[in-house]
């Protein structure tokens, strides 16, 4: 038997992540607009607590969520400083900003931008390692002042 996630612990607790255009792996997707789009419609009746996009590029096609979407619209802007990121919260483009790489290399993100210190730069050579190496072992500001 299956049962998804939205069946076991109901919609207001499930969320969706989409990636529309992203060419990783070597995917290889035509009518990115339309088939997001579609897809988009027909969750949106679904009452998710949100939609987590992974921004492939498109600003006309965020927007288009933005407008269609009925709850909280996260967004990823793949690649982007946190300073162009902050930007789309304060533009209402999103609720809520998701960051992965910048996350994984400064244990202290938040505190970090509260502060406007430096970021630590992510090397890419230890993603999806498999070990600790690239995952628990990137300083936090406290021990990088203290340790010099
Ligand atoms: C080490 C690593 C692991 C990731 N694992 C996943 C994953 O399991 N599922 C997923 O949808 N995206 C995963 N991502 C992609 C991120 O969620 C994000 O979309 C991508 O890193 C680009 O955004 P960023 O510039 O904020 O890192 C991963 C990224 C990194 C760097």
């Amino acid at each position: 038997m299956t049962s998804t996630a939205a069946e076991e612990i109901g919609e207001r607790r499930s969320g969706i992540v989409i990636s529309p255009g992203n060419p990783f792996n070597d995917i290889v997707e035509e009518d990115v607009d339309g088939l997001y789009r579609a897809l988009v419609r027909a969750l949106s009746p679904l009452g998710l607590a949100y939609l987590n996009v992974v921004h492939g590029g498109d600003e006309n096609l965020i927007q288009k969520f933005r407008r269609e979407w009925p709850t909280a619209l996260l967004l990823n802007r793949r690649g982007a400083d946190i300073e162009t990121r902050v930007k789309d919260l304060d533009d209402g483009l999103a609720d809520v900003i998701t960051v992965g790489a910048q996350t994984l290399a400064n244990p202290d993100l938040v505190a970090r931008v509260k502060v406007d210190a430096p970021l630590n730069e992510a090397d890419p050579s230890t993603f999806y390692g498999g070990g600790e190496r690239g995952y628990t072992d990137y300083r936090a500001l406290d021990s990088a002042l203290h340790e010099g």
